[in-house]
């Protein structure tokens, strides 16, 4: 993306920014409040840290990497932005310069955690977002002041509707997500071990490990059946790939999966099932517009599973009926995808109003963590998947509803683990525009 496109894009995002900050300090009855970059984790009893991430936030209004800074958000002044910019030579040292972001921020300097709090100088009616409560407390924010539920709701909340800017941001990461996809689909394709996949992932993202948004899920044959599988093995050459692995761009975040078939076919039945999971996915992301409570998502996609399952013979129940009776529940047992923004399981996709509250997922989805109905702005996954899982399958061989399934293809298709789909999608008036396929010249085909 070109430094002028991100310019005026930024300007119109600090705009969205300041009011709404303004609107949710004002319904709190507070009068400012400070966001935190954060605090770097350090792991028990070593001088190691954590690759640092800042406090979101704060990431919402800058990109500006790295601790400790403060954002200081007072209604009718201009956002003050104290960067905390260390004499270090234990580390690289980075003047700020003349970021794309920066014009209409007051930058202040300092060199250590305790000026920035002393140029901050926090006060009554002032509030603190951000993962050191006790400091800010010792600062002058009061005790009622510290990560107020109902701000924090309100920032939440706000979090959920995506300004242009960040569309683009999250577009970009997708993009780069694309190329890493493409290379890893090539790198499977010539004989590459997980291991070796993963590289050619992140050498075409451009990017290293701590700078993806999750560890990357590279999964050969059987390992697609465990869903957060992130160990990454050199045996080369496996038949099934299910990889899902996203990039960043400016702090936001894709989230995308592939699945991918090598060789001789590992079973016909198998590669329908990829085929079909794959116009499954994409009759899910026809269906997304705004009105649409996500959750009948959830159900379409269990329904569409069923007749999926049904048409290749695993199951001898389709559609609403076997739904209901729960025969898809061990093939699909996870959300059909969540918010993303920063976060890649982005904040509020259950909140019940801008003040907060929750909406639970439907008791027979407990991992469903979208909840909300579809507004225009809003950024979500749809990923819907289906997996040889025996430890799900296992109290259904033997309970009521065993008759209702076909053990021994379930027995032959369960070594290719299973199938995931994932693209990420923003809802938009009338629909919605998927931001990791059609229009993404570095999609594979
Ligand atoms: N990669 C994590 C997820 O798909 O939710
Ligand atoms: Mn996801
Ligand atoms: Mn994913």
């Amino acid at each position: 993306m070109d430094e002028q496109t991100l310019r005026s894009g930024y300007g119109s995002h600090l705009l969205t920014r300041i009011e709404k900050a303004e609107a949710a300090l004002a319904a709190s009855g507070l009068e400012a409040m400070v966001l935190h970059a954060g605090t770097p984790l350090r792991y028990h009893a070593d001088d190691m840290e954590a690759p640092f991430r800042p406090n979101p936030h704060f990431a919402h209004w800058t990109p500006l990497p790295g601790p400790y800074h403060l954002l200081v958000v007072r209604p009718g002044r201009r956002p003050r932005l104290i960067r905390v910019a260390p004499e270090d030579y234990w580390y690289e040292q980075t003047p700020l310069g003349d970021p794309f972001w920066a014009a209409d921020y007051e930058i202040v300097e300092v060199a250590d955690e305790t000026a920035a709090w002393r140029e901050a100088a926090p006060g009554a009616g002032w509030a603190y977002v951000g993962d050191a409560p006790a400091r800010a407390a010792a600062a002058g924010v009061p005790e009622d002041g510290l990560n107020p539920a109902e701000l924090v709701a309100r920032l939440d909340w706000d979090r959920s509707y995506k300004t242009a800017y960040e569309v683009a941001c999250i577009e970009e990461a997708g993009r780069l997500a694309g190329l890493g996809h493409e290379a890893a689909r090539r790198a499977f394709l010539a004989g590459a071990s997980e291991l070796e996949i993963h590289h050619a992932y992140v050498r075409a993202a451009g990017c290293v490990d701590a700078g993806l948004p999750y560890e990357s899920i590279v999964a050969t044959d059987g390992k697609g059946a465990i869903l957060h599988y992130t160990g990454k093995r050199t045996a080369p050459a496996e038949r099934v790939l299910l990889i899902d692995s996203g990039a960043t761009f400016l702090g936001y975040a894709s989230d995308v999966t592939r699945t991918w078939l090598r060789g001789d076919d590992p079973d016909p039945v198998f590669r329908d099932l990829v085929a079909g999971m794959d116009a499954l996915e994409q009759e899910l992301c026809a269906m997304v517009a705004p009105g649409l409570p996500y959750p009948e998502l959830q159900f379409a996609a269990h329904r569409k599973l069923a007749d999926l399952l049904f048409g290749l013979g695993v199951i001898r129940l389709g559609g609403e009926a076997a739904a209901e009776a729960g025969l898809t529940a061990p093939f699909m047992p996870h959300g059909v995808g969540h918010f993303l923004g920063i976060q890649t399981h982005d904040v509020s996709g259950r909140q019940a109003a801008p003040e907060g509250g929750e909406v639970p997922p439907p008791a027979a989805h407990p991992f469903l963590r979208t909840t909300r109905t579809i507004e225009e702005g809003q950024v979500f996954t749809i990923e819907p998947g289906c997996y040889f899982i025996e430890m799900l399958l296992r109290p259904y061989r033997e309970g009521e509803q065993k008759d209702q399934f076909d053990w021994s293809l379930i027995e032959r298709l369960a070594p290719w683990g299973g199938v995931r789909i994932e693209d990420d999608l923003l809802a938009t008036a009338y629909g919605s525009r998927n931001l990791t396929r059609p229009t993404n010249p570095a999609w594979p085909g």
